[in-house]
């Protein structure tokens, strides 16, 4: 049976330079598919981070959100911050499979990078936290053991703290106002100054011609553009791509937020951006390497009754998979990054 399907995308990052994206995908009998490439988008410019209504980004309040991320005063035992897991040098992630909290206890999730968190619509790998500010205050108190209106009485007693948050929000510190700044800060990690950003501006010596060959593919035959649309190269969507298949008691993922049946271990696509230093890959942290990874999203993932449709075998071969890899590999942006001075 033919099946014929118009995915429309309105990517935020595009649809703010206004161009509105329309992309056309078939697919046959075989499972082999064909996208229009021409139509797809091509141009991947992050919009400058505004902040939300609520929370409005200023140079100040984005200074104090740094230093509070990377304060160790945030736990509850001053042994670690939001740093102790979001590492810049990994691509904001840990390196780990999976790492520990505060209390000793495991996570059950991979921990995902901070870049281009400012523009994602919802946030964990299920997409629980409705806003940012919701998602720190729940890092705050789950990964690092903070309590917040301790930790707030904690940070008034330091001068250096206690100027900046009056100057700031015209308040002491308190559990919403801190969760505030750090949010300000993560709209600021970006990845996007990348080599595959300079080319797509015209500097014709920024990238290879395995990685130019490797992005058409990315957009053509390996389909990877219909879930990781440019400029994030994620759509923010939740999609079961087959990693909990084989697994005995199976994370539920967008299931436990949704009580959608098809959301079952479905998960949030990732930012591709710097995904070149954030690994291991996937919401597991199975998949070791970039390759690896690639590999198992062309060939259409593990079976599972509730896989996305959207993602088939693509009969990429090796040399084409590595050739996606050198695109992505463009992809790590090289922006400046000095650690804050901690107030006293
Ligand atoms: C012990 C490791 C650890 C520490 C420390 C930690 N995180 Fe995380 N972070 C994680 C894990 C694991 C997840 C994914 C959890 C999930 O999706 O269920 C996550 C997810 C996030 C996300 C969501 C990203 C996305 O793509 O949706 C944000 C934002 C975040 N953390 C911010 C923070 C902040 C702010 C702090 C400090 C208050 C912090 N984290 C401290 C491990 C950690
Ligand atoms: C149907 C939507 C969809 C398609 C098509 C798709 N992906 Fe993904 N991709 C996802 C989702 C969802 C995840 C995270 C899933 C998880 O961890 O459970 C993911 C994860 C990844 C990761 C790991 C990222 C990380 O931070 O852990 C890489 C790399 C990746 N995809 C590359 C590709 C490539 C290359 C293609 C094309 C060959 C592709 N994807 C096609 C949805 C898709």
């Amino acid at each position: 049976m033919k099946q014929n399907f118009i995915a429309a995308f309105a990517i935020a990052s595009i649809s703010a330079v206004g161009v509105a994206t329309l992309m056309a995908c078939t697919q046959n009998d075989t499972g082999a598919s064909s996208i229009n490439a021409s139509a797809s988008p091509r141009l991947s410019q992050l919009p400058v981070p505004a902040g939300t209504a609520e929370n409005p980004i200023t140079t100040e309040k984005v200074a104090l959100g740094k230093q509070l991320f990377f304060d160790k005063r945030m736990s509850g035992t001053g042994e670690m911050s939001c740093e102790s897991c979001h590492y810049r040098h990994l691509g904001w992630a840990d390196g780990n499979k999976l790492s520990k909290k505060s209390d000793g206890s495991i996570n059950v999730r991979h921990t995902p990078t901070m870049y281009n968190v400012g523009y994602l619509k919802s946030w964990y790998w299920d997409g629980r936290a409705a806003t940012l500010e919701g998602n720190v205050g729940a890092a705050w108190k789950g990964q690092i053991g903070g309590d917040p209106v301790k930790v707030s009485a904690v940070l008034a007693a330091i001068p250096g703290y206690a100027t900046q948050f009056q100057s700031v929000f015209g308040a002491p510190p308190n559990p919403d106002n801190v969760a505030k700044a750090i949010a300000t800060y993560l709209h600021t990690i970006i990845s996007g100054d990348s080599p595959w950003d300079r080319h797509e501006k015209g500097d014709t010596k920024a990238v290879s011609a395995d990685a130019k060959e490797g992005f058409e593919l990315f957009i053509g035959k390996g389909r990877c553009v219909i879930c990781h649309t440019p400029g994030v190269y994620s759509n923010s969507e939740f999609y079961n791509i087959g990693l909990e298949a084989n697994k005995e008691k199976k994370d539920l993922g967008r299931f436990n937020v949704s009580k959608k049946v098809e959301d079952t271990s479905a998960f949030k696509v990732p930012t591709l951006r710097s995904i070149g230093i954030s690994n291991p890959y996937f919401h597991d942290g199975s998949v070791a390497s970039l390759e690896e990874a690639v590999k198992y999203m062309a060939n259409g993932g593990n079976d599972d009754p509730n896989k996305s449709p959207l993602l088939v075998k693509t009969n990429m071969t090796d040399g084409e998979i590595k050739k996606v890899v050198a695109f992505l590999q463009t992809l790590t942006s090289d922006e400046k990054f000095e650690r804050p001075v901690l107030p006293k």
